[in-house]
C-alpha cells in the first residue's frame, strides 16, 4: 500500500556524514559568542558568510576550527545539536550518524565530558523531539599524532555507551590511514564501528589502506575511487558504502562543478552511494538540499533518488534497532514523488 505524503514532505533519508561542528550557523555562532564573551573577528553574520569562499579542504578547515571558539559549555553543544536535529527533521532525515571532533575541543580546554554530555542531551531526545534517531561517531584528526588519537580514545572510554563508532577526518593529503592502525585496532577491540574519510582530496590508495589496515566498514567521501577501476570493482563486490557529499565537493573544489560530479557514474558502476551534507552551515545546504541539487544538476530520476535514500538506511549502523530501520525503509519504498 502506498502512503500519501504531503507535497512538502521530503524523501525520508539517513544522514551518515555530518560533522556537528559543521552545522554551526553564523547566527548561532554570534549568539554563543555573546553568551560566552568570545570576540569573533567578524562584525556581522553577513561578514562571516562572506568568508565562506574556500579554495580547498584546508582553507575551509582553518575557518571551521577557528569558529569552534564559541563552543564552550554543555549547553552550547546541546543547542548546536538541537538546532541541527530540527533542520534535519525538516529535510526528511529520520536517522543521523553524527561526527564530532573531540581533539579540536580538548585543545581549547573544553573537556570530553562537556562535549559528549552536551551533545547527548540533545541527541537522546532526537527521536522524541524531532523523529530523528541518532548515533555518535568520534573522529580523530589525522593531522594530529597517532599518540594523540590513542589518548583521545582513552578519554572517551567512560562515554562508550554514547559513542557508536570512530572516524578519521581533517587534512587528508600527507596523512595516510595506516598512521592510525593501532587506535583502530583498539577501537575494534572495544566494539566500536569504524569509518574513515578517504579519497576526498587524497589518492585512491588511501581508500584501499582504510579498508585493509583500518578495517573500515564505510568510506567517507571515497570520491577518488573512480580513478582506480579495480578498487571500484572491489567496493562494489564487498558492498562498501560511500558517504558522498556533493555540495561539499563543489565548495571545496573536489569537483569543478556539480554538473560534473561523478555520482551518476558511481551509481551506474553499482557502488553503494549515499548523499550527505558534511558541513551544511558552510557548504550551502542540508541533506535534502543535497538531494535536490543532484536531482537538478545531474538529472537523477526519482528511482535513483529512492535508491540513494534506501542505501542510506542500508548503510547505517542500525543493527541494534532493525525495527526502526525496516520502518524507515518501508517509508522510502512508499514515498510518492511529485
Ligand atoms: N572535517 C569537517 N569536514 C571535513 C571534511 N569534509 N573533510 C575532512 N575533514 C573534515
Ligand atoms: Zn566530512
Amino acid at each position: 500500500m502506498t502512503r500519501a505524503y504531503d507535497a512538502l514532505m521530503p524523501l525520508p533519508k539517513a544522514e551518515l556524514h555530518l560533522h556537528i561542528e559543521g552545522t554551526l550557523e553564523p547566527e548561532l555562532a554570534f549568539e554563543l559568542a555573546a553568551r560566552n564573551g568570545v570576540t569573533l573577528p567578524y562584525a556581522t553574520t553577513d561578514e562571516l558568510r562572506e568568508a565562506y569562499r574556500f579554495e580547498d579542504l584546508q582553507s575551509f578547515l582553518d575557518l571551521y576550527y577557528a569558529l569552534m571558539a564559541v563552543l564552550r559549555t554543555e549547553r552550547d553543544f546541546e543547542d548546536l545539536a538541537d538546532a541541527y536535529l530540527a533542520r534535519a527533521a525538516a529535510q526528511g532525515v529520520r536517522h543521523a550518524e553524527i561526527f564530532f571532533d573531540p581533539q579540536a575541543h580538548l585543545a581549547r580546554g573544553v573537556a570530553m565530558d562537556t562535549v559528549v554530555e552536551g551533545l547527548w542531551r540533545a541527541l537522546a531526545r532526537g527521536r522524541a523531539d524531532h523523529g530523528v534517531s541518532t548515533r555518535l561517531i568520534m573522529c580523530f584528526l589525522r593531522d594530529e599524532s597517532a599518540e594523540s588519537a590513542l589518548a583521545t580514545l582513552e578519554l572517551a572510554e567512560p562515554h562508550l555507551d554514547r559513542i557508536t563508532g570512530i572516524g578519521l577526518d581533517s587534512a587528508e593529503v600527507g596523512h595516510p590511514p595506516a598512521k592510525f592502525r593501532e587506535v583502530y585496532e583498539a577501537a575494534a577491540a572495544l566494539g566500536l564501528r569504524r569509518v574513515a574519510h578517504a579519497g576526498e582530496e587524497g589518492p585512491p590508495e588511501y581508500i584501499t589502506e582504510a579498508l585493509d589496515v583500518l578495517g573500515v566498514e564505510r568510506v567517507d567521501h571515497g570520491l577518488r575511487c573512480m580513478e582506480d577501476p579495480a578498487l571500484v570493482a572491489r567496493l562494489v563486490r564487498e558492498r562498501i558504502p560511500l558517504t558522498l557529499c556533493p555540495l561539499s565537493n563543489v565548495r571545496l573544489r573536489a569537483v569543478d562543478t556539480l554538473a560534473g560530479h561523478p555520482l551518476p557514474a558511481m551509481l551506474d558502476a553499482g557502488l553503494l552511494c549515499t548523499v550527505n551534507s558534511d558541513d551544511p552551515a558552510y557548504f550551502g545546504g542540508y541533506a535534502d538540499d543535497n538531494f535536490d541539487a543532484v536531482r537538478r544538476e545531474l538529472g537523477l530520476t526519482d528511482e535513483r533518488l529512492r535508491e540513494l535514500a534506501r542505501n542510506s538506511f542500508l548503510a547505517s549502523f542500525l543493527e541494534d534497532d532493525e525495527e526502526w530501520r525496516a520502518r524507515c525503509l518501508a517509508e522510502v519504498e512508499a514515498y510518492e514523488f511529485r
